[in-house]
């Protein structure tokens, strides 16, 4: 078959993917000048310590390639802030592993734990890596819709969708881009699941730092899933500096050999500077104090909308806020989206960017992840509506 192709044609091993929403959406809010809420990114300064750290790390020769599995000192660290938020023990050594962003942590786990042919559950609406993430290993997705719009967790659903090829479930606590977290009962009900059906859990918690309204429960902590999961986390999400692409695995020693394997053959080694300058600063100051610093955010968001005709959706962790815009329009998000950005100067994302099934659920989600500056600007915008 391939014999009759032109020389140079292409066939696409993503053929569905157009590109990223995020990055298109910043692209014309830049274009607008509009205040971008849309992307998961801080617009503030990160400690000062860190930029610090990193000039000296550069300027004192940590330049050359670093170990695959990444720092040992900065392994060590992220060890030390999961004995201290949540009384575990992971081991540095043999448990975790540094990426280029949890980004690439998602696809080097499932690379690395799913083969051609078996199928992988995610729920939506989802982080616009998974679906691209189980393709490019050859596994088959499989799509559970939460219903809008507070997305819980269908548990029920999530089991009829199990069959004789599921290998791997995805999950996402805090969830992007609801804001929902798991409570007791849904890391229960998943623990069930697992064990009944001999799966192994993908738990993004890249957002874990920035729960609010009581602790965050990690998958890690609950036993039956302890062996079975590949914890994913975001070091540029809870230190603000996204584009730095850091991020890490926790899993058990087997599984973290496995992703360890795909890693060595994709990026060899994520940046040394960067890992160097993060072990400096990564302590409990930093990420114990992350909770009130986005609440306040989120409280800040809520209040000066207060007034407005969009109604927001509970959100009890993350960066964003989800709205719902139906006192103001009946159009499809997208539409709506692009009228915000070109006409009142606000970005916001659609979640139908998240599946193209929620497109009429007529919700927009918004970074609250900002200076109180560009909240209050976006806030007035807002209300105006
Ligand atoms: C739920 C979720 N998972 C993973 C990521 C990727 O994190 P990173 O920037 O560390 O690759 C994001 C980023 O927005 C996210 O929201």
């Amino acid at each position: 078959m391939h014999s009759n192709l032109p020389i140079g044609s292409v066939r696409s091993r993503l053929p569905h993917v157009k590109g990223s929403i995020f990055s298109a959406l910043s692209r014309v809010a830049k274009q607008y000048d509009a205040i971008n809420l849309s992307q998961g990114f801080p617009d503030f300064a990160p400690d000062p310590r860190l930029l610090e750290s990193l000039a000296t790390a550069a300027n004192s020769g940590h330049n050359q390639y670093g170990m695959p599995e990444g720092s040992e000192a900065l392994r060590r660290s992220i060890a030390r802030m999961y004995e201290d938020l949540y009384s575990l023990r992971i081991s540095a050594d043999a448990e975790i592993t540094i990426t280029a962003g949890a980004t690439q942590a998602i696809s080097a786990a499932v690379s690395g734990l799913v083969h051609p042919g078996e199928e992988v559950i995610f729920l939506a609406p989802a982080f616009e890596s998974y679906a691209p993430s189980i393709l490019m290993a050859g596994a088959t997705p499989v799509c559970v819709d939460l219903p809008a719009p507070r997305f819980e967790v269908d548990w029920e659903e999530v089991e009829r969708r199990v069959s004789p090829h599921t290998r791997m479930i995805i999950v996402n606590s805090p969830h992007n881009p609801s804001g929902r977290c798991w409570n007791s009962n849904d890391v229960d009900r998943l623990a069930t699941l697992a064990e009944r059906h001999n799966l192994l859990v993908l738990s993004d918690e890249v957002y874990h730092n920035m729960v609010f309204d009581g602790p965050h429960i990690t998958a890690l902590s609950e036993p039956r899933l302890r062996e079975r999961t590949i914890v994913v986390g975001s070091l540029g999400k809870t230190m603000h500096v996204t584009g730095w692409r850091i991020g890490y695995a926790a899993a058990a020693a087997p599984l973290t050999a496995e992703l360890r394997k795909i890693l060595q053959f994709t990026t060899y080694a994520a940046p040394t500077p960067l890992q160097q300058a993060m072990a400096q600063v990564l302590d409990a100051s930093t990420y114990l104090s992350l909770p009130a610093l986005f609440r306040g955010k989120r409280d800040r968001f809520l209040a000066g909308l207060r007034g407005s005709r969009f109604e927001s959706v509970p959100t009890s962790g993350g960066y964003f806020q989800l709205l719902d815009y139906s006192a103001i329009s009946t159009v499809p998000d997208t539409q709506f989206a692009d009228l915000l950005i070109s006409e009142h100067g606000v970005a916001g994302l659609p979640v139908s960017g998240f599946g193209t099934q929620y497109a009429n659920s007529r919700l927009l989600r918004f970074c609250f992840a900002k200076s109180d500056e560009t909240i209050d600007k976006a806030t007035n915008l807002l209300r105006a509506l």
